[in-house]
């Protein structure tokens, strides 16, 4: 008879294939939590599949509704819907009270669950925003920083991208293509000089932007406490738009991007300065390209 090994137990249970998942392991006395009764309506007995995907069934009709809900990958599997025909590992997901807090939660809102993706990410945030700040009345500067952030916003939008994060002075967004990530900054920068024309005349200061655009894998998910969740990316690309955006400042530019987001791009962005840099924080030395409005 084939296994089902169940982690974090490490316990190997005999099983037939004759029931599911959640009947097997309930049976063996494995504290696996089921809220709503095995109705594939509540997620919370989810297991992450580690070995032998392929002898899992294919999800029924209810599993396959809340794996749309939710975006689980191929990987996740409700335990009180999934049926397996060979050896097979599993890890419970909902191991306590908070785990099986957050999972009902996310069924409740519709929220994904964690998904990995390739993804443009942009850090941009303005240059000298110190000094700026100092010399103007708090209200000057929150009103400065809305015109941009609502001006950054929509361009940001308008090339198929979304904000998704601010922080301070800075914003981070994220666009599924790198063409219109560049289009984007270059259209930023034009968007800077506006306001800046608005600042100098209404305050005697200029105003510009400084971005850096990373092209990798990201982990796409919703976070938060209960009262204010939200989809953001992490990874290690997110750090590196921000190490890229720092760069401008030592090379004396606006708009750096990766080498691996500059291979994605078609001739007719210009490209500017090359630089090879070894980025604060990053143990490798990374290629970082300029673009400029072309012409
Ligand atoms: S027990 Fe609720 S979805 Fe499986």
């Amino acid at each position: 008879m084939p296994n089902l090994r169940v982690e974090p137990e490490q316990r190997v249970i005999e099983q037939d294939g004759s029931r599911t998942l959640l009947d097997v392991m309930k049976e063996a006395g494995i504290p696996i939590t089921y809220a709503c009764g095995g109705r594939a309506r509540c997620s919370t007995c989810r297991v992450a599949v580690v070995e032998g995907v392929a002898f899992c069934a294919s999800r029924n009709e209810a599993e396959q509704a809340m794996a749309e809900k939710l975006a689980l990958t191929p990987d996740i599997r409700l335990a009180c819907q999934t049926r397996v025909s060979g050896q097979v590992a599993v890890r419970r997901l909902v191991l306590d009270a908070l785990d099986q807090k957050l999972a009902s939660q996310r069924v409740a809102l519709g929220a994904e669950v964690g998904r990995d993706a390739e993804l443009a990410v942009m850090f941009s945030d303005v240059a000298n925003f110190t000094p700026f700040s100092e010399a103007l009345p708090a209200y000057d500067v929150v009103h400065t920083l809305d015109r941009w952030f609502t001006a950054s916003g929509d361009v940001v939008a308008l090339h198929g991208g979304r904000v998704d994060n601010y922080m301070g002075d800075g914003f981070l967004a994220v666009f599924e293509q790198a063409e219109g990530a560049a289009d984007a900054g270059l259209e930023l920068l034009e968007a800077a000089a506006a306001l800046s024309r608005y600042t100098k005349g209404a305050f005697g200061l200029p105003f510009s932007t400084r971005m850096g655009i990373h092209w990798g894998q990201v982990v796409v998910g919703t976070l938060g406490a209960s009262h204010n969740r939200r989809s953001t990316v992490v990874g290690d690309v997110v750090n590196m738009a921000a190490r890229i955006e720092a760069a401008n400042k030592e090379l004396g530019t606006s708009l750096l991007v990766s080498r691996e987001l500059e291979q994605r791009l078609p001739p007719r962005f210009a490209r500017g300065r090359q630089a090879e840099l070894a980025l604060k924080g990053k143990s490798s030395v990374h290629a970082l390209v300029e673009l400029r409005t072309a012409g």
